[in-house]
């Protein structure tokens, strides 16, 4: 029998001009290169210039996925944006990609779920559309983590950069068997008994300032790789698909020997593992859509292709999402 589904038609990413790499990063606060590689394999990331917001990038990626899946804007009826950093505390900076392409029907709004918002967006997404609710989607993951980080405070400010990804996603009618194309299945979780492991020191209604990033780093990396495995045999168990099926796996950008070491437990061979931590740093929600945009532009994802993404960040929330692209 006939199912919607929902699916992916296109996407895009975008990135601030400005590279920081770990040599500049070294001459600001004392770290060098070679901890930051051998600890996180980032060699680089990006940093929004003045002025450059977190709607701008999400604006570019948008249009980047819209023009990739060849789908006119006013064919949108919903835009949902993981985001931590907003441009401000409200209006939704989704609104402002609204106005900003063009689009004044259907709804839009933000979700924080920290470094799980993409994952958390699509999620939702393909609940609205398979409801039949909404037709044709953006689902947006964009941060300017640069400007809740401490500068000075190297046990963070190394981790991270900023960036936007977007996918234009589509309710179809798909046969409803195993070779489905779409997303074939999402699972979100969260436990708050974490939240003061990884969390900003600020915010309207606390301090009524933004605040900066804070995170007892071994403290998250002890449990990431258990509840990153967790979620994805949670989708295994789910579809009857299992980790030799798996064309690529897209995780959440955030620590190579995290990713690594989460591909190794669930027996995904290395050679479909998706890396941009090393280029990008961890953009937060916005780095898996930047690694899949990377991953179909240069002709490793392709239609019909099984792709895992998972995604662990502050909360803890985490999640995994099961594709047939
Ligand atoms: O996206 C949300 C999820 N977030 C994450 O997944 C992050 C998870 N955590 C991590 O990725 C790792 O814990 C870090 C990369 C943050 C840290 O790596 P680690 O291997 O856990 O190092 P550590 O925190 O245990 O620190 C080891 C040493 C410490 O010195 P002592 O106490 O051993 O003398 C730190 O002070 O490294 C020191 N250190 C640094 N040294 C040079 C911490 N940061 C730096 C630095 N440069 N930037």
């Amino acid at each position: 029998m006939t199912m919607l589904r929902s699916v992916i038609l296109g996407c895009g990413s975008a990135l601030p001009a400005q590279v920081l790499t770990n040599q500049e990063l070294a001459a600001k606060v004392d770290t060098t290169d070679e901890w930051i590689v051998q600890r996180t394999g980032i060699r680089q990331r990006h940093i929004a210039a003045d002025g450059e917001l977190t709607s701008d990038l999400a604006i570019q990626a948008a249009k980047a996925a819209l023009a990739n899946a060849h789908v006119d804007p006013q064919t949108i009826d919903l835009i949902v944006l993981g985001t931590s950093t907003p441009d401000n505390t409200f209006p939704a900076t989704a609104v402002t990609v609204q106005a900003g392409l063009g689009i004044t029907r259907g709804a839009a709004f933000d979700l924080q779920a920290v470094c799980s918002g993409f994952v958390y967006a699509l999620s939702i997404t393909d609940g609205l559309l398979r409801t039949g609710t909404y037709t044709r989607a953006l689902v947006i993951g964009a941060e300017t983590f640069s400007r809740i980080l401490d500068w000075k405070d190297r046990t963070t400010c190394v981790l991270f950069g900023d960036g936007a990804g977007a996918v234009v996603v589509e309710a179809q009618q798909q046969p409803g068997e195993k070779t489905d194309r779409g997303i074939l299945t999402t699972h979100l979780r969260s436990d708050g008994r974490h939240k003061s492991k990884l969390y900003v020191d600020g915010g309207p209604s606390s301090t009524m300032t933004v605040g900066h990033l804070r995170m007892e780093g071994r403290a998250v990396f002890k449990h990431a790789v258990a509840m990153i495995t967790d979620v994805i045999e949670d989708a295994f168990r789910a579809t009857g698909y299992t980790a030799s099926d798996i064309d690529w796996f897209v995780p959440h950008q955030a620590n190579k020997r995290i990713i690594d070491d989460s591909a190794h437990k669930l027996g995904i061979a290395p050679e479909k593992v998706v890396i941009t931590v090393d280029q990008h740093g961890n953009t937060s929600a916005a780095s898996i859509p930047l690694a899949l945009n990377a991953a179909v532009r240069d002709g490793r994802i392709k239609k019909g292709d099984l792709v895992l993404l998972e995604a662990m960040g502050g909360g803890f929330t985490w999640g995994s999402a099961l594709i047939r692209w």
